[in-house]
């Protein structure tokens, strides 16, 4: 490995070196001792936000936090009010996630920023630091709460939908001490935003296939999320003969595995039923309602609005010929977003200066790069994770990857910095 001073391994790379240790700090603030949760506005959030204010300061930046709880830390460029080149990434989690996915990307920026600081390099443009307040969509079933609100396409419809609580999304962000009617200050006028760049974990297992700890993003999947309840009769177990029961569970089974055909049948898309609950809930008693979650993805849009429609239809024809209701509410749209090709090749023309062969790939999973792309031009760096696991406390990666991938961040961020295209 080369280092900024064009040195060997033996010195200590000017980027990426602490990122291991406080990837573990973050990991320890979680909703439960256990295991790593972190969702939007709770007080894990505050802590996490806090913490990410601390290191951005120390790394040079002027912070602060907008109305839709992103944390965002500014390293002024030459020009007064220049518009800025964007990095970021998201720090909440999953439920039981690992500690790699959203705050690898934080941390990388804010190394790269520290770097820049300490060598008292500072382009005309602006670099910012967002960590989003809200990627995974966990507490309020729709994703990318911060970067839409960045982008200025949040959806105010949202603010009354309810967590498993029972709490608003307007009322946790009250709590988080935010206020819902300064939401729209959160978003960036176009015009002051050069490009937006993330680095984030692959959450698959093509670059260890590939032997390469790093590589180029080309787009984003697009996705739909819906949850659908099933109404049914719930009665005896013992006593409601086989053919007159209205049995929720037994349809909803039906639609899971409609769910699987469903995204067979087409070339690029996937689809998953990741949560499913039965009411009452007794061994012996026939369910009367039952409620599943539906995540459809596809790298084309076109194919993706296809295939829910169609998930749709067979779904109320399943419902109607088991003599169930069936409730389907929306929870969440996302487009498909391209990365723009000069940032490609920016990203392709670092990766062969740090000696890797230059890669791309289009991801499956959905970043805040994709809710970006509808203000500014939007690139994504990949980094190696172990067996493509992500999502799980299984995700790993090694200390060298973390360390070439903020190399990598940092050379694209001073190519796009130092060379107008
Ligand atoms: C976010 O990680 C998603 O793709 O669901
Ligand atoms: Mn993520
Ligand atoms: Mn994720």
């Amino acid at each position: 490995m080369t280092n900024r001073n064009g040195a060997g391994s033996e010195l200590e790379p000017s980027v990426g070196a602490g990122i291991m240790d406080r990837l573990d700090h973050m990991a320890e603030i979680s909703e439960s001792g256990d295991i790593l949760t972190r969702r939007c506005y709770t007080r894990e959030h505050r802590q996490i936000n806090d913490l990410a204010g601390k290191w951005m300061r120390e790394a040079g930046m002027a912070v602060r936090e907008d109305p839709v709880g992103n944390m965002i830390g500014r390293y002024e460029g030459r020009k007064p009010n220049a518009p800025a080149i964007i990095l970021g990434s998201h720090l909440d989690t999953v439920i039981n996630a690992g500690r790699y996915d959203g705050s690898l990307g934080v941390l990388s920026a804010i190394d790269c920023v520290r770097s820049l600081n300490e060598r008292g390099i500072r382009f005309d443009d602006a670099v910012e630091v967002a960590c989003f307040a809200d990627e995974e969509g966990v507490r309020f079933q729709s994703t990318y709460l911060g970067s839409r609100g960045m982008a200025g396409c949040f959806d105010q419809s949202l603010l009354n939908r309810k967590d498993s609580d029972g709490i608003s999304l307007s009322e946790a962000m009250i709590s988080f001490g935010l206020d819902p009617a300064h939401l729209k200050n959160a978003a960036r006028d176009p015009s002051d935003v050069r490009c937006y760049l993330e680095l984030h974990i692959e959450q698959g297992p093509v670059l260890e296939r590939e032997q390469l700890p790093v590589c180029a993003v080309t787009a984003i999947a697009g996705a739909s999320r819906m949850m659908v309840s099933m109404l049914g009769e719930a009665g005896h177990a013992g006593t409601v003969p086989m053919n007159t029961r209205q049995d929720a569970l037994a349809a909803a089974c039906e639609c899971v595995l409609l769910v699987e055909d469903t995204a067979k049948r087409y070339d690029q898309a996937v689809g998953t039923v990741g949560q499913i609950a039965a009411f009452p809930g007794a061994t012996n008693e026939i369910p009367g309602v039952a409620s599943f979650s539906v995540d459809f993805r596809s790298s084309l849009d076109s194919v993706r609005q296809t295939a829910v429609s169609e998930l749709q239809r067979d779904m109320s024809e399943i419902a109607e010929r088991r003599d169930v209701d069936i409730l389907i509410d929306k929870t969440h749209d996302a487009d498909g977003a391209t990365c723009s090709d000069w940032i490609i090749e920016q990203i392709e023309g670092a990766m062969t200066d740090l000696g890797h062969r230059p890669f791309r790939l289009a991801s499956g999973a959905g970043h805040d790069a994709a809710a970006m792309a509808s203000i500014t031009d939007i690139g994504m760096i990949f980094v190696r994770c172990r067996g493509g696991i992500s999502h799980s406390p299984e995700e790993a990666i090694t200390r060298e990857d973390a360390i070439t991938g903020a190399d990598l961040l940092l050379r694209t961020l001073e190519r796009i910095g130092g060379a107008k295209n």
